[in-house]
């Protein structure tokens, strides 16, 4: 068994959920920016996170799913947001990640909070787009992902592992 944990991460949020997936693998394994990784074909398992841009995957990211998430290989997907879990968006956002993902054998999908860094947070602040405003108005995301979140996160890894295995 030979599994993956592979993520992009502009604040770290996303990076340390990768951390906490991958400290529950006991098996071979490798954790790297999903920049680097050209193909996920020589592995069992490939845990691949992303942060939400724009409601969704970025056009990068969405690309980057379609490429290697293909011939029915097994991906988990983890996914950081800034807005709470229990936000009513929250899953169309991510259903857009596993449309992404759809070349893929799914076995399992992870989301959470994660810090909305400054910059972002700034310009949605003084942007002409009232939705963006209000969302930075209510932004309560500091110092996420906490240590309840990376424990799910480690749970999720530890349920996905199981279940895969
Ligand atoms: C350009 C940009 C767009 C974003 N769009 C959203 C969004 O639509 N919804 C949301 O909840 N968070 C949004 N965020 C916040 C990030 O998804 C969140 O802070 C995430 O945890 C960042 O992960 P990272 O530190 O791994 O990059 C956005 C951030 C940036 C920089």
């Amino acid at each position: 068994m030979k599994v993956l944990v592979a993520y992009m991460s502009s604040t770290g949020n996303t990076k340390k959920i990768a951390e906490a997936i991958y400290g529950e693998i006991a098996a071979e394994k490798e954790i790297k920016p999903v920049s680097e990784v050209q193909d996920i074909g020589t592995y069992d398992l490939s845990f691949l996170g992303f942060p939400t841009h724009g409601y969704g995957p970025d056009k990068k990211t969405k690309a980057l799913l379609e490429r290697l998430c293909r011939d029915g290989r097994k991906v988990a997907l983890f996914v950081t947001h800034a807005a709470p879990e229990d936000e009513p968006e929250v899953p169309e956002w991510v259903v857009k990640f596993k449309q992404a993902a759809a070349g893929a054998e799914l076995v399992g999908v992870f989301d959470c909070q994660g810090q909305l860094a400054k910059g972002p947070k700034f310009f949605m602040k003084i942007s002409p787009n009232k939705k963006l405003r209000s969302d930075a108005k209510k932004d309560n995301s500091k110092g996420q992902p906490d240590e309840a979140r990376l424990e799910r996160a480690r749970a999720f890894a530890r349920d996905t592992l199981k279940r895969v295995v």
